[in-house]
């Protein structure tokens, strides 16, 4: 099938990526005058696993193309997906300008066309409900051209993108039309699993399902993390709560990890928009402001936990952390727990030496030169009154623990990820504080 996607974004390239991987024509279209050399050039401006070899590999076998321009691109397109970013607007309402833009467009690209062959509009960035049934209107008025507006909501995961589109769990298709569905299905169909992970449903439905979906992990993350204040409180292990609590089928082990928050371009945007969500039709939700009010909490309370058991003033005291990406396997530090907790450390006048295998030129364009950066943990670490791990990279399991006590001020460490076993710092001779197990205090 010729394919147009709107957007090269995260979502945009994942999706344009994977749909050449199965064998259809995809032509990306790119606003963006740099991206767009970086992605005609053949290189891949993100960093995901598996995404740069796939998309070379389809550049080469002339499945994937890329152009700035969408007139030329959705001219011989049979579907045309819009993938442009809805971030947050400051109040926390999705800010659909980038949509209303690519699909005033789409417009403009369309005016010759009346009639013809039916061309799904497949509306893949995360939008509110409403959103499609409003892009469809506009269509009808503004184009004579035979379309239909479909929602297909993304639940890729960072870090595992290109495997998740391969082998989705589910694949979600909102549509009023069954000549839509059809081709929806004709495009995904080396990529079903089972029948019934293809799932047709009204607009609305399609919409809320995306947002429902990354709520509902949200919430377990926070339910988890308010969890962890009582097993710090009663001298509980939020580790063995977890391991018993994921294995009731009904609750399932996903997502129960608890920390420092949840972070990354998804869960708060999201969840801050399902409030908003609500607020239109009439309802207060006090049930996600729970989730949001938790999850900045966390940040806060780990902090908080930090200066008080640091054994000396937070003033001028040297810090190392761990990790600045909202989770391993990125360099993604939007919305990450690390941005804050850097902020309250320099703040309260701490020294910060920060480390992290991918996320340092992210970071560094926030914090400049207010922060030491350092190429690794051992050389963060050196001469610390303590390390904060805020990201669970696996490298930061597998140190000698014996080794960076000794290159520490003072061996005490605050795990925000859980990611170290208490046994194991205690043998290392570390003060060590985890979230939701009982502390390893060498005073003690
Ligand atoms: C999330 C969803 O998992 C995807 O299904 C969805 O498609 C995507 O958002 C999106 O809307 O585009 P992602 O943001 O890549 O994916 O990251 P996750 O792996 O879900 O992690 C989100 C945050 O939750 C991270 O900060 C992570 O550290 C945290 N987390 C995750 C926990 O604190 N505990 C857990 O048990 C799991």
């Amino acid at each position: 099938m010729e394919v147009t996607i709107i957007g090269c974004g995260y979502v945009g390239l994942v999706t344009a990526t994977c749909l050449a991987s199965i064998g259809h024509m995809v032509r990306g279209v790119e606003k963006d005058a740099q991206k767009l050399k970086t992605l005609q050039e053949g290189h891949c401006p993100i960093f995901e696993a598996m995404l740069a070899d796939l998309m070379k590999e389809q550049c080469r076998a002339g499945r994937l193309r890329f152009a700035g321009d969408v007139s030329s691109a959705v001219r011989d397109a049979e579907m045309v997906f819009l993938c442009v970013g809805s971030p947050p607007k400051p109040d926390g309402t999705v800010d659909l300008s980038y949509l209303d833009d690519a699909v005033a467009e789409l417009c403009e690209a369309l005016q010759g066309r009346i009639g013809g062959h039916m061309m799904p509009v497949v509306v893949k960035s995360t939008v509110p409900p409403g959103t499609s049934r409003r892009v469809s209107r506009i269509l009808r008025e503004k184009t004579k051209a035979n379309i239909e507006v479909v929602d297909n909501p993304e639940f890729l995961r960072e870090g595992s993108a290109v495997k998740d589109f391969l082998e989705p769990e589910r694949i979600v298709i909102g549509t009023e039309s069954p000549d839509a569905m059809r081709m929806m299905r004709r495009l995904y169909d080396p990529v079903i699993q089972r029948p019934e992970s293809f799932l047709t449903m009204n607009w609305e439905s399609a919409e809320l399902t995306k947002y429902a979906a990354n709520a509902m992990l949200a919430a377990r993350i926070s339910f988890m993390n308010e969890m962890t204040i009582l097993c710090e409180g009663y001298g509980a292990d939020i580790e063995a709560m977890r391991q018993a609590l994921g294995l009731d089928h009904r609750i399932g082990p996903w997502f129960l990890k608890g920390g420092v928050g949840y972070g990354g371009s998804c869960f708060p945007k999201d969840v801050a928009a399902l409030e908003h969500i609500s607020r239109n039709v009439g309802h207060e939700s006090l049930f996600v402001r729970a989730i949001l009010a938790v999850n900045s909490g966390q940040k806060t309370r780990f902090f908080r936990k930090l200066v008080a058991k640091l054994g000396r003033p937070i003033q001028q005291a040297q810090i190392a952390v761990w990790g600045l990406a909202f989770k391993a396997e990125t360099d993604d530090i939007r919305e990450s727990p690390a941005i804050d907790i850097i902020r309250y450390l320099l703040d309260a006048q701490a020294y910060v030496r920060a480390t992290d295998p991918k996320a340092i030129p992210n970071m560094k364009r926030v914090f400049g030169d207010r922060v030491e950066w350092c190429e690794d943990p051992m050389t963060a670490a050196a001469d610390a009154d303590a390390v904060a791990i805020l990201t669970d990279w696996p490298q930061y399991c597998t140190l000698s623990y014996e080794k960076v006590a000794a290159v520490m001020k003072r061996p005490v460490l605050f795990d925000g990820r859980n990611c170290l076993h208490p046994e194991m710092m205690k043998e290392a001779g570390f003060e060590y504080h985890s979230m939701g197990r009982p502390a390893v205090d060498r005073r003690v």
